[in-house]
């Protein structure tokens, strides 16, 4: 029992071996673009960059957001920093309770905390948003999370309820954090960009372009007092991020649309080969619409995570670190056969139950 309490993320991640199945990891095991590692034979520049992020980079971003330019971007340390940045600049205006739907990605209940406020919580229904929970529970609010697609629960927000969502935050004067990094994964539609006085779009190069170790993330807000105050904060904290990262986003930025499309042809089918593998097993779970990840309900699922990795090799992440203690995540961004392995595994474990 005493082991049970000690499960942590720290246990699995980056844990490898030829006999482990690991339906841990949250990063793309797809390559990313040739182009971006075709300019490392010729790469010289090692100075400090500009603080805000390279000109290159955030003209080539100014191009795909609607009335935007190079000023209302910062590139940072992936998603993460920009989460991190964006939560500490409005903690010291207004309200200290940031609204975050349930379960959540993991880190933004302890970003919250690190910024000095305090996470409060709507419950998703089906994997979703329910508005009029939300509605009740956003008042008095510095800010929202919006996380569609959703990881852990790979679901996609109806737009209708996202359109209801800008108009109460720009009503209440209340800032919508949309993180998107997984808006070029998603099965069911196009992305919507939310949009309003006070968004702040946070977005990465991990997950679209398999760039996670590189830390190329950014944000955009058109609030350009809100950025000014971001620059601030990161010229005494990380200054400039990675600029040879930056090259490699940029170059990413120039890929044919068709990579992405082809790559999402993958997931797709890596998705309903999970999904339908767990239905099969006789499990509870949402058909994920975007992102890489689902999440099953599992009878005793701390007990389901360590058996798994201890008695038969599978790496799951326990359902309680994104606040959905009945559930297992399971992340399918590994190949097809290894997920056919896995879902072997999975049907010993529970065939011996
Ligand atoms: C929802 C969500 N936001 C942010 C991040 C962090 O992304 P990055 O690698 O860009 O920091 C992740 C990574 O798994 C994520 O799933």
């Amino acid at each position: 029992m005493a082991q049970q309490k000690q499960l942590s993320p720290s246990m699995f991640i980056g844990v490898e071996g030829p006999e482990i199945i690991s339906f841990g990891s949250g990063q793309p095991d797809l390559p990313p673009p040739k182009q971006v590692y075709e300019i490392l034979p010729d790469y010289t520049s090692f100075k400090y960059g500009l603080i805000q992020g390279q000109v290159n980079l955030r003209q080539a971003l100014a191009r795909q957001y609607p009335a935007s330019s190079p000023e209302n971007f910062v590139i940072t340390n992936g998603a993460s920093e920009a989460l991190d940045l964006s939560l500490r600049t409005i903690s010291d205006v207004g309200g200290k309770k940031v609204l975050l739907g349930r379960p959540y990605y993991y880190s933004y209940p302890h970003m919250v905390r690190f910024a000095g406020m305090e996470p409060v919580y709507t419950d998703l229904v089906e994997g979703r948003i329910d508005f009029d929970d939300l509605d009740r529970k956003i008042r008095g609010c510095r800010a929202v999370i919006i996380n569609s697609p959703s990881n852990p629960t790979g679901r996609v927000e109806d737009v209708k309820t996202l359109k209801k969502i800008e108009k109460l935050c720009a009503d209440l004067n209340i800032y919508i954090l949309s993180d998107e990094v997984y808006k070029d994964l998603m099965y069911v539609r196009e992305n919507y960009l939310l949009s309003g006085p006070h968004v702040i779009t946070i977005n990465s190069f991990s997950k679209t372009f398999a760039m996670c170790g590189f830390r190329v993330g950014y944000l955009w807000s058109l609030d350009q007092d809100f950025v000014d105050k971001v620059i601030a904060m990161k010229t005494h904290t990380s200054m400039n991020t990675n600029i040879l990262g930056q090259e490699m986003a940029f170059e990413a930025t120039k890929v044919p649309k068709r990579f992405v499309q082809d790559q999402l042809k993958i997931w797709e089918q890596r998705r309903d080969m999970i999904y339908e593998g767990l239905v099969g097993l006789g499990l509870e779970l949402w058909k994920p619409e975007g992102a890489f990840y689902v999440l099953p309900k599992i009878p005793e699922p701390k007990r389901f995570v360590l058996d798994m990795f201890k008695k038969h090799k599978v790496i799951t992440y326990i359902g309680d670190w994104f606040g959905a203690p009945k559930r297992v995540r399971f992340s399918y961004a590994l190949d097809s056969e290894r997920i056919e392995l896995g879902l072997k595994r999975v049907r010993k474990y529970i065939d011996s139950r």
